[in-house]
């Protein structure tokens, strides 16, 4: 890892906009040093103030020309259902934005899993950092669930995953959670990846995944450490009130 840092936030608006100079700042160093800025979104509801300040306060401080826009996981369902997380963000975000169709990646959550898995491994592979076999993300947004989870790496998976790209099957709030998920290997190869959490429901967790013992089996977000790169914590005082 690089540099690993924590800041809290007094709620969620600021540590929103915050986020958002952050995405912008991020946007100008890639563009500037590579040519192109590669940005991967989360679902949940944490990032929804984000994706609208970024679609219209911060919308002119990106070159959407030169972002290219992925996913760290998506539910198994059509673009157009409520809970697909592609069709949250083009809903708050990408549909305000002038981002080129041919700019956004997303997860084909209506195809049959292992299909989707596949077609994303093979998009992930145009975008490809030699000796790898997916890009080296300029940032990764994730998010971090009551039990611990972080994008679908739930408590209890594999946690050696040697593909990019796996479908999931996962109990969620009682009922079934069929998802495809980007592996650690991929997050973990990204300059930059930025955790935001709010909420009193999730201080228990942070305080385990931040402090406590390392057990990645039972808390996924252990599992995130990039090798070359920056680690964020964004967190709201709620959130951190364990800390
Ligand atoms: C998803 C996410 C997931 C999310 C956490 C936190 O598809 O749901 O990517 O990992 O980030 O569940 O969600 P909230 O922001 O709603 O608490």
């Amino acid at each position: 890892m690089k540099n690993s840092a924590l800041r809290v936030f007094a709620e969620l608006e600021s540590l929103s906009r915050s986020a958002a100079q952050k995405i912008v700042e991020a946007s100008v160093e890639a563009v500037s040093a590579r040519g192109s800025f590669l940005l991967v979104l989360n679902g949940g509801g944490t990032p929804t103030r984000l994706f609208q300040l970024l679609g219209a306060e911060y919308r002119d401080q990106i070159t959407w020309s030169k972002t290219h826009i992925f996913w760290g996981d998506e539910r198994c369902v059509p673009p157009e259902d409520h809970e697909s997380n592609y069709g949250q963000s083009w809903n708050i975000l990408l549909s305000r934005v002038d981002l080129p169709a041919s700019n956004i990646h997303r997860i084909k959550g209506e195809l049959e899993p292992s299909e989707a898995a596949n077609d994303y491994a093979l998009i992930l592979k145009q975008f490809a950092s030699t000796p790898l076999d997916w890009p080296r993300f300029d940032l990764v947004l994730l998010g971090m669930g009551d039990d611990g989870h972080t994008a679908s790496l739930f408590p209890g998976s594999e946690v050696n995953v040697s593909a990019p790209i796996i479908a999931v099957t996962a109990q969620y709030e009682n009922r079934p959670a069929s998802r495809l998920t980007l592996t650690p290997l991929v997050f973990n190869s990204a300059r930059r990846i930025i955790f935001l959490v709010s909420g009193k429901s999730k201080s228990q967790t942070l305080a385990s995944v931040l402090y406590g013992e390392y057990q990645p089996e039972n808390l996924p977000a252990q599992r995130i450490r990039p090798t070359d790169g920056d680690l964020i914590w964004m967190v709201d005082q709620l959130a951190a009130s364990k800390l």
